[in-house]
């Protein structure tokens, strides 16, 4: 397997949790290479441009609002937000040439997710509609990493969980996860991942949220979206003998878990993720506590993935040597590739 530093260009990527960015900001951030500026009109709609102003290039993000426009600090050129540059202070005359690039975005289920390809595709019910979003029986706190590392290294890490008993010792692991290997299927979206390993210890951290002690029936069940880089999950552990995931599930430990990466450079990545629960509704701290486990365990992964990326830049022609739980993986590998060289492609001529 080559390293290959590329992304799809054409889908609705997370940008942000929604309440990151609050009214009267410029939240500034990376997506696929371009510096982007968030902010929200004074209806509350988000807005996104490129983060460079067409006069000298000076970051907008070191301008200010000024109502629902962007003043850049620079030498004031002020740009509206249909990226329009509205005002050149000292000129009467402001040429049509004069705006920055503005980027769909949308606003959906406490997420806001942005399109940085050909903007006259960019349709919203494209983007990814997932139930325990924003379901109050499902509680959940958002959480979001920075990683040193290109998002494809996180993708691998993410579609082969016989990483667990391993990088996760602690935290999510269980030991025998690595002896089963999980059943595929390969939908047009991308894959879907069924991983089920009966008469396994509680995961460490499981121990601190299972009403039941003994070994468990674990399952994890997930479909990964190649557009957008989205993971839907369905993860729990059932009292040994009940039937595991396909039982009443009464008692049983249950998540939803949601995971979404979106590259920032070639090499970096931002990485959102929820683990909404459907019990404790409304217990003080409980919210806090599942996130607290799970960013313990997805340091964990960070940890292995950024110093792996530091390995693979020593050696970026090295080959890796692929194992049977690479083939989830190594699949989505090559619909990325096949889909970034369609993209990549010049338009055959009409004829
Ligand atoms: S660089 Fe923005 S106004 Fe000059
Ligand atoms: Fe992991």
């Amino acid at each position: 397997m080559e390293f290959v530093p590329v992304w799809i260009e054409n889908a609705w990527y997370v940008a942000a949790w929604a309440s990151d960015i609050p009214e009267n900001t410029l939240f500034a951030r990376t997506y696929l290479g371009v510096p982007v500026i968030l902010y929200r009109t004074a209806d509350g709609t988000l807005t996104a441009l490129e983060d460079r102003c067409c006069h000298r290039m000076a970051p907008l993000s070191k301008g200010r609002l000024e109502g629902d426009a962007v003043r850049c600090m620079y030498h004031g050129l002020k740009f509206a937000p249909s990226g329009e540059c509205i005002d050149v202070p000292g000129e009467e005359r402001i040429p049509a040439s004069f705006r920055v690039r503005r980027f769909p975005v949308v606003e959906k289920q406490n997420l806001a997710w942005i399109w940085m390809g050909d903007a006259d595709r960019a349709d919203p019910e494209e983007i990814i509609d997932w139930p325990y979003l924003d379901d109050p029986a499902w509680p959940y706190k958002g959480g979001h990493l920075h990683y040193n590392a290109s998002y494809q290294l996180i993708i691998d890490n993410i579609l082969d969980f016989s990483h667990l008993p391993y990088t996760h010792k602690n935290t999510i692991g269980t030991s025998n996860y690595d002896e089963e290997r999980p059943h595929l299927e390969h939908p047009d979206f991308g894959i879907r991942i069924e991983h089920t390993v009966d008469d396994t210890p509680l995961a460490p951290m499981n121990k601190a949220f299972a009403t039941f002690e003994g070994n468990v029936d674990r399952w994890s069940f997930y479909d990964f979206y190649t557009r957008g880089n989205v993971l839907l999950g369905d993860f729990g552990s059932a009292p040994l003998g009940a039937g595991g995931h396909k039982g009443s599930r009464e008692g049983a430990l249950q998540f939803r878990h949601f995971t979404v990466i979106t590259p920032e450079t070639e090499k970096t990545a931002h990485y959102h993720f929820a683990h909404p629960r459907n019990f404790g509704i409304g217990v003080e701290g409980l919210d806090d506590k599942v996130i607290e486990y799970i960013y313990a365990a997805f340091h964990e992964d960070k940890d292995i993935i950024e110093a792996q990326q530091a390995r693979v830049d020593l050696n970026p022609h090295e080959p890796m040597m692929a194992i049977s739980a690479d083939k989830a993986l190594s699949h989505i590998r090559r619909q990325i590739e096949r889909i970034v060289v369609t993209e990549q492609s010049p338009p055959a001529a009409a004829e």
